[in-house]
């Protein structure tokens, strides 16, 4: 009987084939609602573009700094683009620590540490004083009218920083560096993580023309149509759309698939109402879920011999790579158990390990089929948008979560084959992060505004 009640709370979490089209189905209108000049304001997949009208060729070249900010790792890199024969890309790069008080503090706090953070690196690099191009990559929605220029939307994944939204983050940027009195930067770009990524992998692979991240957040973008980009003037050729598919459900278009533990875990985050889609994908946010299962089968007796420990009652004890840990199939109960230990959950017995260990696969594999309907939505729309019968597409793929769990890419592959058949998707995984691509996007455009001149 416990058991049937267990399972009976986990089905809600188990989404059919059928769901999922529809789930693919919706984002697609989405999607064309975002792009649509009439409608752009009220879809909540934003479509921003990205003025990022080509993947790389391989004369990119020179020295760039980069900034990489928005996800799990603040970095400050020097990127050394070689072309030609001796194409190659060579990086340094810092990782800085943004404390949490400054995350949340004010802008200008924030800002301030980037630049301090910059003028260590720059002292750390023995280039004091230096003054290079520099690619901002900056992962949350911004709205652009240009290449250097990034009007935050909204804050997401936690950060907090007053001041930023509606505000031009170069200029926030430059403020500060006028007020840090030490150095100049020439800030070219402003680009998104997605981008950041398309274009790392677009770097290898000319056939990358999708960026995805699975991390702290989730997102795309991929090359759109100019005629469909209907927010910037002109039709020819094609612009890197950054999709924000993070906040895809917004509207409810998710609610009848979310759960009680969905609308918890939204309900105590820092944007409440908000980025649904990112909470029921992301690693920020599956652990979360996990934690709000766990405790609604402790709360019934069915877990934890009916123990409510103060350690579950404690938000965001379930990192993504605890989640990892726990379904890697290597790992034996025991070891599971010592996991679960070292949470703090100590009273666990073999039958909870099993127990725990099925909710995480629950939950991680609901996000992986949610993302692979979501990535479904994209590649189809460029297979016709390119009126093809079977697209051949590279992904480059980004991201914590994607990469330390055991099984999120193996299934989100399984959706992508059942849900786009028409399309032939190469998964590559980047290893370089977004960072070499916004100084490849940087390159570009000063060789452009170099040549003009
Ligand atoms: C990195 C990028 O490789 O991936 C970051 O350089 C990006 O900019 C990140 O945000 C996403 O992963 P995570 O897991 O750190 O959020
Ligand atoms: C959030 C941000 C988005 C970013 C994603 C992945 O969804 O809003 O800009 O790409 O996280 O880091």
């Amino acid at each position: 009987k416990q058991h049937t009640e267990r399972q009976h709370v986990l089905d809600t979490l188990r989404l059919s084939s059928a769901q999922l089209l529809e789930v693919k189905r919706r984002m697609n209108t989405e999607m064309n609602r975002g792009l649509d000049r009439n409608t752009h304001t009220n879809a909540t997949v934003k479509m921003l573009p990205t003025f990022v009208r080509a993947t790389p060729n391989g004369t990119e070249r020179g020295d760039f700094l980069a900034l990489d900010l928005g996800g799990t790792n603040f970095r400050v890199l020097l990127v050394r683009v070689r072309s030609g024969k001796r194409r190659s890309v060579e990086m340094h790069n810092k990782i800085y620590a943004i404390p949490q008080d400054i995350m949340q503090g004010t802008g200008d706090e924030l800002f301030d540490h980037i630049v301090h953070c910059i003028a260590d690196f720059l002292e750390y690099m023995g280039m004091k004083g230096a003054s290079l191009p520099l690619g901002f990559t900056f992962s949350f929605p911004c709205q652009q009218n240009k290449l250097d220029q990034g009007i935050l939307l909204k804050w997401t994944k936690g950060f907090k920083a007053t001041g930023c939204e509606g505000q031009d983050v170069v200029n926030l940027l430059k403020d500060a560096i006028h007020r840090h009195e030490e150095f100049d930067l020439d800030v070219v770009a402003v680009v998104n993580d997605t981008v950041g990524t398309m274009m790392t992998c677009g770097y290898e692979d000319s056939h990358c023309e999708v960026g995805l991240i699975v991390g702290t957040g989730t997102n795309a973008c991929y090359m759109e149509e100019m005629e469909n980009v209907e927010l910037v003037e002109g039709d020819d050729g094609r612009m890197c759309v950054n999709m924000e598919w993070g906040a895809f459900g917004d509207h409810g278009e998710l609610d009848d698939f979310c759960t009680p533990f969905d609308h918890a875990v939204d309900e105590r985050s820092a944007n409440p109402g908000r980025q649904r889609f990112e909470k029921m994908i992301s690693g920020m946010y599956l652990g979360e879920i996990v934690r709000n299962v766990l405790l609604d089968f402790t709360t019934r007796g069915l877990l934890f011999r009916g123990r409510l420990s103060e350690r579950l009652k404690t938000r965001g004890i379930f990192e993504t790579k605890f989640l990892s840990q726990i379904e890697s199939d290597r790992l034996a109960l025991r070891q599971v158990r010592s996991i679960l230990q070292h949470l703090g959950l100590t009273s666990s017995t073999c039958d909870d390990s099993i127990l725990v260990k099925e909710v995480c696969a629950v939950v991680s594999r609901r996000a992986a089929q949610l993302c692979g309907a979501g990535l479904a939505a994209v590649v189809d729309k460029i297979r016709l948008n390119r009126r093809l019968e079977q697209l051949r597409v590279t992904v480059g793929v980004d991201g914590t979560l994607y990469k330390l769990h055991p099984h999120f890419s193996t299934i989100m592959r399984e959706t992508l084959r059942e849900l786009a058949p028409q399309c032939e998707v190469t998964l590559v995984q980047s290893e370089d992060g977004s960072g070499k691509g916004a100084a490849l996007i940087t390159a570009v455009a000063c060789r452009l505004r170099d040549g003009a001149k």
